[in-house]
């Protein structure tokens, strides 16, 4: 049955309208073209059945199309359910001195950024935007705590961090803590940081290449998605919200 019905739409449907349309070659310009126009009732014909034999071919194929489709999602569902391939414990030290770790935030949605307070603008841009969404969501913001990793342990001391979360959100944790310790979170959470070493770059004055992407953790510590750089504020919100609620 699988190999009889396959070609049974597609044969069917290009005669059919071939003489009616001479510039037409395939069947995909052809759709287009009877989508963007929306006129006539043959294209609507031959769209139709072009439907009813891609349905048929998912349904005799075992919806193999269907299981393609699932596919990102299935693999994030399994990074939110099943082994946290991003995200893990973490030991680290915040703005204020004390030793948290990831367990201290359980219960809580997280949106954790990884930066320095010595970036131009990546990180501000960043920060910025995760303060802006969780003003858009309004008392749902309660449930999100948005978090700092500094990938810059040697100049970003508690001292420091403190002051620097104070412009961006009133309940930012700006973390650090031993070199070791940023070592472990960046690679549990698959984040790549690297000193620049620039001409002019000394000890105390030097940039760091580091990758720029928002992590939401769930109340379960699990991971849950994440925010490309440059996502703006608007879509972080309607994302977070989907989720929350
Ligand atoms: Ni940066």
């Amino acid at each position: 049955m699988t190999e009889k019905t396959k070609p049974k739409p597609k044969t069917k449907s290009k005669p059919q309208n071939k003489p009616k349309r001479e510039n037409k070659t395939d069947a995909k310009d052809f759709t287009e073209r009877a989508i963007q126009s929306g006129s006539g009732r043959l294209n609507w014909v031959v769209l139709a059945l072009l439907i009813v034999g891609v349905a048929i071919l998912v349904y005799v194929s075992g919806f193999k199309l269907d299981d393609e489709a699932k596919l990102p999602q299935k693999s994030e569902d399994q990074l939110a359910g099943g082994t946290p391939t991003i995200g893990g414990p973490f030991t680290l030290v915040n703005q204020d001195g004390k030793t948290v770790t990831d367990k201290d935030f359980r219960g809580q949605y997280l949106m954790i950024y990884f930066g320095y307070t010595y970036c131009p603008d990546v990180c501000p841009t960043s920060l910025t935007y995760m303060s802006d969404a969780l003003d858009l969501l309004g008392d749902t913001a309660a449930r999100v705590t948005p978090m700092l990793i500094t990938i810059d342990p040697a100049r970003d001391t508690p001292e420091h961090l403190k002051e620097y979360a104070t412009y961006f959100h009133p309940r930012l944790h700006a973390l650090t803590g031993s070199p070791e310790q940023i070592a472990a979170v960046a690679k549990a959470y698959r984040v790549y940081y690297s000193k620049v070493k620039g001409e002019d770059a000394t000890e105390d004055d030097y940039l760091m290449d580091h990758s720029s992407v928002t992590y939401v953790m769930g109340p379960d510590g699990m991971f849950r998605l994440h925010f490309s750089h440059g996502t703006d504020a608007e879509t972080m919100a309607s994302r977070l919200r989907d989720i929350i609620s």
